[in-house]
């Protein structure tokens, strides 16, 4: 696997990767890698002839008194975990690099940004629209993977590929969880021992929730049991539950079509966020 950071040596390293009319598939992370972050690799090499990985800690997405500095950051390890998950190539750019002085460019996706994460972290989602934007203009891409454990960062990207003709198709992978069912998320390295062991209730009460749902209750009602559920756990900040469209993120009343329990909440000072797909017959 080549790494590299300079977006001169990445233009000529892709040049070769391509030769031949190899396919190339972009992954990109902020690092502190894991298994969910492998399993976008996996379904990479499944779908293109080479894998491109990008670690880059965006600082754009971060709001004022959130985690920048403290974010984790493993570069050897995470370079080492890619190249045995057969990444072909790894661009670490640096932020001088991504944001020279004088970047003044904001790309910002109307509507879809706008709720749930746009409302309890404002700016963020321009923060990730541009980068991006940036990282898929840089790589050209044949096809761009991303979680669903983002779901609503997800939508946003498919928007603005779609709008801008970024030209790579843009593709969603499973959340990966643990065997617990809290979903692998860099920040769960934030908790202590005891909050790890309270997080699961997150899922759990989405779990709950769908089922509530999908057996018929009210949806109203489902969803102040899974917030009544996370404020018993212990988590001290319930942002949002609530059941969404799955294209357009509204808020679903009356089920139908397909839908997403989305959820964000804060346990020990640390903010998780998970969702979970509802399907009712
Ligand atoms: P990061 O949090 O590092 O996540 C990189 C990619 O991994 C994203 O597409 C995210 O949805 C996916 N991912 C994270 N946890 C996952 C899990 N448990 N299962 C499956 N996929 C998972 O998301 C970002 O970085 C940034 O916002 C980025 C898109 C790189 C822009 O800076």
């Amino acid at each position: 696997m080549q790494t590299l950071r300079d977006l001169g040596q990445l233009r000529s390293a892709l040049v070769a990767l391509r030769a031949g009319g190899h396919t190339v598939a972009l992954v990109p992370t902020m690092g502190a890698l894991h298994a969910g972050h492998l399993a976008l690799i996996e379904a990479a090499k499944d779908r293109a002839d080479r894998v491109v990985a990008t670690i880059f800690v965006n600082p754009l997405q971060f709001g004022a008194g959130e985690d920048l500095d403290r974010y984790p950051r493993q570069e050897k390890a995470d370079a080492r975990a890619l190249e045995q998950a057969g990444c072909d190539l790894l661009w670490m750019p640096t932020a001088d690099q991504m944001y020279p002085d004088g970047f003044a460019t904001t790309v910002s996706v109307d509507g879809l940004s706008k709720r749930w994460e746009g409302t309890a972290r404002p700016g963020h989602f321009d923060g990730v629209a541009t980068v991006v934007t940036k990282l898929l203009t840089a790589v050209r891409p044949d096809i761009a993977l991303f979680g669903e454990k983002d779901f609503q960062q997800l939508a946003v990207i498919r928007r603005l590929a779609a709008d801008l003709n970024l030209g790579a198709e843009i593709v969603g992978a499973p959340t990966v969880r643990d065997a617990d069912g809290l979903a692998l998320s860099s920040r769960n390295a934030y908790l202590s021992d005891d909050d790890r062991a309270r997080a699961v209730c997150l899922p759990r009460a989405l779990e709950r929730a769908a089922e509530e749902i999908a057996d018929g209750a009210p949806v109203d009602h489902a969803l102040d049991h899974a917030r009544h559920a996370l404020t018993d756990a212990g988590f001290s900040v319930v942002d949002y539950v609530a059941l969404v469209d799955e294209a357009t993120l509204e808020p679903v009343t009356e089920p139908a079509g397909q839908m997403r329990l989305i959820a964000a909440a804060t346990i020990g000072g640390t903010r998780l966020i998970d969702n979970l797909a509802v399907r009712v017959s």
